[in-house]
């Protein structure tokens, strides 16, 4: 039977602690409602304790927000747990995102604790959380490179205490999809009370593996997938929501789904780079400008003759007008026949070739042949019958 992953949006947490994304509360509200009419499971909208704005942003989105969870993010400390179940209270439905580190590097480095202190700390922060009367998600930072083991034994204490969720995050991006995949199976095998709680990826970009690390751990088991819209996020980013929605659409083989309605992905990573002032890269899967832009001659006949021979993704799915064909030096005769079509001109066999000639000395000095350079080269050659 198919499974369903709920999908966790911290595009106004961790996407919005990237420098220059800063969001006044106005602009956060508006955009949690486009996440709410997304279909995302869970919001996460800020770090109360951080500042008075995300504190109040919190509480605005509460408000604002009709059944989606509500998320606020805590450290292991008393008064960040305090201060977010003060946030929450407007939630409908709102959760504690509380935890602390759990690799060596973290214990030792940043908190100069011990893994004993660690675990008992962790603990009771999951049981505090939980006594505010939320649902309770436990993050293990840098859970990508801890010790397996001390992770199991961490994972199924705070389990005991009163989480709802464990999140695996793979805070630094290191981890390779297959072992990033073994973790979460071994403890989907070892922890003992794993039924008690659903386990949730939470991955950064550091080598460009955000995504698959997802869709690893959740075909290994996890049910939670933690994502930003457009990919942004601390350094090289989080999973993009649209990367993770758009796998487990196109291969149904996995039998995992979620909620999203992915028609409307396309208008709100608009939104949301234009809010954050984050331009998306061109090349960017599902959302870039040529993300459905055939620019070669061999891809444009492949595609004029059946869309699917060069797209895996109907671009309507994704809220994308449409695919476009993109005039330049390498295009070919059929992409250049089908938007002289377009244009109202049927032009075939040595009138084509003649209006083709002229059409690759533009392109060799534009980079881009548009709509107005092949109604004039069109009517430079008063041979060709015209409409
Ligand atoms: O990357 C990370 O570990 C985080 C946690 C705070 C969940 O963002
Ligand atoms: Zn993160």
């Amino acid at each position: 039977m198919s499974k369903k992953i709920q999908i966790f949006d911290t595009t106004l947490r961790d996407g919005e602690q990237v420098p220059g994304c800063q969001l006044k509360t106005e602009e956060k509200v508006i955009i949690a409602r486009e996440l709410e009419a997304l279909g995302v499971d869970v919001i996460e909208a800020g770090f109360p304790i951080s500042s008075p704005g995300d504190f109040l942003s919190v509480v605005e989105i509460s408000k604002a927000v009709k059944e989606t969870i509500v998320c606020g993010l805590t450290r292991a400390k008393k008064e960040d747990i305090d201060v977010a179940a003060e946030a929450l209270r407007h939630a409908r439905n709102g959760r504690i995102h509380t935890g602390i580190g759990s690799s060596d590097v973290h214990i030792k480095h940043k908190f100069r604790s011990t893994r004993e202190q660690v675990l008992e700390q962790g603990v009771w922060a999951a049981k505090y959380a939980k006594e505010k009367g939320y649902e309770v998600e436990f993050y293990a930072e840098d859970a990508g490179r801890a010790d397996l083991e001390f992770l199991a034994k961490l994972t199924e204490a705070v389990i005991a205490a009163g989480a709802d969720v464990v999140n695996i995050p793979d805070t630094t991006g290191y981890c390779l999809p297959h072992l990033y995949g073994k973790r979460i199976q071994y403890l989907v095998e070892n922890v003992r009370n794993i039924d008690k709680a659903i386990l949730s990826v939470h991955c950064h970009n550091d080598l460009g593996m955000a995504t698959a690390n997802t869709i690893s751990g959740l075909i290994n088991g996890a049910r939670q997938a933690e994502v930003t819209i457009n990919g942004i996020g601390e350094r090289a980013g989080n999973t993009s929501l649209e990367e993770v929605a758009m796998t487990l659409k196109v291969h149904k083989d996995l039998d995992l789904y979620t909620n999203i309605k992915s028609e409307r992905i396309f208008e709100i990573s608009h939104l949301v780079s234009s809010m954050m002032r984050m331009p998306v890269q061109p090349n960017k899967a599902i959302v870039g400008k040529n993300a459905f832009a055939h620019s070669s001659g061999i891809h444009q006949d492949g595609f004029l003759k059946h869309a699917e021979n060069y797209e895996i993704i109907n671009p309507a799915d994704v809220g994308v007008p449409s695919s476009s064909i993109v005039l330049t030096a390498r295009s070919g005769r059929a992409a250049l026949k089908h938007r002289l079509e377009l244009l109202g001109h049927t032009i075939s066999g040595e009138d084509l070739n003649m209006v083709y000639e002229s059409f690759l000395v533009v392109a060799d000095e534009k980079k881009e042949v548009n709509d107005s350079d092949l109604l004039l080269i069109v009517s430079s050659m008063p041979v060709l019958d015209k409409p």
